[in-house]
């Protein structure tokens, strides 16, 4: 479904970002590259998406193009800067943006927007200048704007960053109810196991250091550590004390082994 070869990218300044990342993401994969702070997870997203031109390699979508803006209709990026979503007059007019674009029916466009800005708590906001919502508001707005043409493929960097609990879990249940491709950019293990089923760490010199299933690799202290990452919280709290294939990865499932133990 989308399938990278050997991307690498340095920008105009010297900086080299990504190195020679391969990868190839199958239809309805969830998949979260994990990765510190200038590992390269960013520029990987606009590389997937096709936002950049990469220094090397080449990027194929559906096994029939290597140009992004053929299947622009079906990538559904949403960058990390909320604010690079948020251009109209309106929080409406960002919403309706994109199904616009795509020739979405009119009605049809207008119940999927009204039916997610239920969702993400921005019913009311509907008619305020994006730019006067506060900062976890605008992150809603510029999920919700990546929701709306119901995209194929989404790529996400950091969706979660300002959103407060509640709409934490309804971004997150958005995510696990979207029929497609699912891919996360993150650098929270926490988040990760409640999204995905396989990680891509990268590394802090931009090359994809492993690729493999959730618990093996968010269970493996010593490669997260060594690459400026720490396991989830609930991995760490049993460390020593259960064997990787047992440690609970989430909250929920702590609470069902110790609930289990404890009666
Ligand atoms: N426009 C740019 N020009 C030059 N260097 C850049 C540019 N954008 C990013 N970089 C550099 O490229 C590297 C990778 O950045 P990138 O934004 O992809 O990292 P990231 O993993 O997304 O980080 P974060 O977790 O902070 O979002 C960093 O060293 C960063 O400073
Ligand atoms: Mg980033």
């Amino acid at each position: 479904m989308i399938d990278a070869r050997q991307l690498s990218h340095e920008y105009p300044d010297g900086t080299t970002a990504i190195r020679n990342i391969t990868l190839t993401i199958e239809e309805g994969e969830r998949v979260a590259v994990i990765g510190a702070n200038g590992s390269g997870k960013s520029t990987l997203q606009l590389a997937l998406g096709g936002l950049i031109d990469t220094s090397t390699g080449t990027v194929e979508y559906f096994e029939e193009t290597t140009d992004a803006e053929d299947v622009r209709d079906r990538l559904g990026v949403l960058l990390q800067d909320p604010d690079d979503y948020l251009f109209n007059t309106t929080v409406r007019e960002d919403l309706e943006y994109g199904p616009a674009q795509l020739g979405m029916p009119r009605q049809a466009a207008a119940r999927r927007i009204e039916r997610l800005a239920d969702r993400l708590g921005l019913s009311g906001l509907l008619d305020r200048a994006p730019f006067r919502l506060s900062g976890g508001e605008k992150q809603r707005a510029a999920v919700a704007s990546v929701l709306t043409f119901d995209p194929d493929v989404l790529l996400l960097d950091e969706p979660l960053g300002a959103v407060d609990d509640r709409y934490r879990e309804r971004i997150l249940e958005l995510m696990t109810a979207h029929e497609g491709t699912v891919v996360l950019f993150t650098p929270s293990p926490d988040l990760v196991p409640e999204v995905a089923d396989r990680v891509i760490l990268v590394g802090q010199n931009g090359s994809a250091v492993a690729d493999g299933p959730v618990r093996e690799i968010l269970t493996d202290g010593s490669l997260l550590r060594d690459h400026g990452l720490r396991p989830p919280t609930t991995v760490q709290l049993f460390d020593g004390i259960l064997d990787a294939d047992e440690v609970p990865l989430t909250v929920s499932e702590a609470r069902k082994y110790l609930s289990r133990e404890m009666r």
